[in-house]
C-alpha cells in the first residue's frame, strides 16, 4: 500500500485545489499550469450588481441576501417581516425574477443582477406614483415588497390582466386590507409604462383643488414609505 502523498499537505492551489507539501512546489505548479489565468477571487468574496452599481463583498456562508443588502449596504427599503419566506416584504428582483431575500444566501447570488425598491424609486418607475395616487398602502413594511413584485411582473408582462396581477402578488401579505387597491395601481402603472417606456417625469394631480394641501402631505408620506420609510 502506498502512502497518500497529500496526507500532510498544507498548500492548496487556488485554481485547481491540488495540494502541495511545500510552498515552492505550489509556486512551481502555478507558474507551470496556471501562469496565464486571472488571479482567483479571495475566498469568501462575491460580486454582484445592485441597482446598476457593482459590488465586491465578503460573504460568510450563512449570510442572507437580505442581511447583505439591508444591514451591510444600508439599502433599508426591503423589510424583514417574517424571516421565513411567508410574507414577501423582503422581495427583491434577481435576474428579472422576484425572490425573497430572507430565503436566499448571499453566496448564491454571486455574479447576479439585483434590483431593490431603492433602484425602482430612483428610476421613478410609474408604480411609485400610482401606488401613492391610489392609496395602495398604509405602511412602509409590506409596501416595498408589493411594488418590487409588481415591477418584476410588469417587466415580464407589460399588459397583465387583473387575475395575473393577483396571482403574482399571492405571496405578499398586508395585514390591513389594502389588497383591492394593488391591481388598480398596477394596471395604471402598466399603462403608463407602455406609453412611456423610457420613463417620464409625471406628477399626481389632486382630484379637487380644495384637497390640495392635505393631498400633498399624504402624497409625501406615501412616497416616503414607498422608498423604504416606515
Ligand atoms: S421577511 Fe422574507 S418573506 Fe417575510
Ligand atoms: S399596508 Fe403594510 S401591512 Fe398593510
Amino acid at each position: 500500500m502506498t502512502d497518500n502523498p497529500n496526507k500532510n499537505s498544507k498548500y492548496l492551489c487556488p485554481y485547481c485545489s491540488t495540494q502541495y507539501q511545500t510552498f515552492d512546489d505550489l509556486k512551481t505548479h502555478i507558474l507551470k499550469d496556471h501562469k496565464n489565468e486571472p488571479i482567483p477571487a479571495p475566498e469568501g468574496m462575491i460580486a454582484m450588481t445592485i441597482n446598476g452599481g457593482s459590488y465586491s463583498l465578503r460573504a460568510e456562508p450563512e449570510l442572507t441576501l437580505y442581511d447583505l443588502i439591508h444591514d451591510r449596504l444600508g439599502l433599508i427599503g426591503s423589510k424583514q417581516f417574517c424571516d421565513r419566506g411567508a410574507c414577501g416584504s423582503c422581495t427583491v428582483i434577481m435576474e428579472g425574477r422576484a425572490i425573497l431575500s430572507c430565503m436566499a444566501l448571499a453566496v448564491e447570488c454571486d455574479g447576479k443582477q439585483i434590483e431593490t425598491i431603492e433602484g425602482i424609486a430612483e428610476a421613478e418607475h410609474p408604480l411609485i406614483e400610482s401606488y401613492a395616487k391610489h392609496h395602495a398602502m398604509q405602511c412602509g413594511y409590506c409596501t416595498p415588497g408589493f411594488v418590487v413584485t409588481a415591477k418584476a411582473l410588469i417587466d415580464k408582462n407589460p399588459a397583465p390582466a387583473d387575475n395575473e396581477i393577483r396571482e403574482a402578488l399571492a405571496g405578499n401579505l398586508c395585514r390591513c386590507g389594502t389588497y383591492p387597491q394593488h391591481p388598480v395601481a398596477i394596471l395604471e402603472a402598466a399603462v403608463e409604462k407602455r406609453k412611456f417606456p423610457e420613463g417620464k417625469k409625471r406628477s399626481l394631480k389632486p382630484t379637487e383643488d380644495a384637497d390640495k394641501l392635505s393631498f400633498e402631505a399624504v402624497k409625501q408620506d406615501a412616497l416616503d414609505k414607498l422608498k423604504g420609510g416606515e
